[in-house]
């Protein structure tokens, strides 16, 4: 019985995550000022040309839920040796979300 309880709790607690805007609480203007301070768009750049953006809009990019795309920024940042806090990483994937995502 008490297994149950918990189970159902966890099930709801997932399900109130899952239908939480995604970033609500992030700041989308100042993970656009990281993004431009750290030059995400640079190697971007260098494999797509234009400005970069093209990354997030590619026919076939790989980024398809809220959860990815916060992943995909961790590592990008890893790869520019970034020491970011997690509230960056969710400004930044703000941002992105905001102007290019659109995940509800
Ligand atoms: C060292 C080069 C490099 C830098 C610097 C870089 N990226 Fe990337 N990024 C990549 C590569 C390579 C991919 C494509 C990965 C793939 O296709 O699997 C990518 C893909 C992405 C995607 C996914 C695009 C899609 O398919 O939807 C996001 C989001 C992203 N980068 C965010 C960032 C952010 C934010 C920064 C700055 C913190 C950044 N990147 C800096 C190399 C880089």
């Amino acid at each position: 019985m008490k297994k149950k309880l918990l189970l159902t709790l966890i099930l709801l607690g997932v399900h109130a995550v899952s239908q939480a805007t995604p970033f609500a609480k992030a700041d989308a203007t100042a993970g656009k000022k990281l993004f431009d301070q750290h030059k995400c768009n640079s190697c971007h750049i260098s494999m797509l040309g234009g400005d970069g953006n093209g990354m997030f809009t590619r026919p076939d990019h790989k980024i398809k839920s809220p959860d990815s795309l916060k992943t995909q920024v961790q590592n990008c940042s890893t790869n520019l040796g970034l020491m970011l806090f997690e509230d960056d990483v969710e400004n930044m994937s703000a941002y992105l979300n905001k102007n290019y995502y659109k995940f509800k």
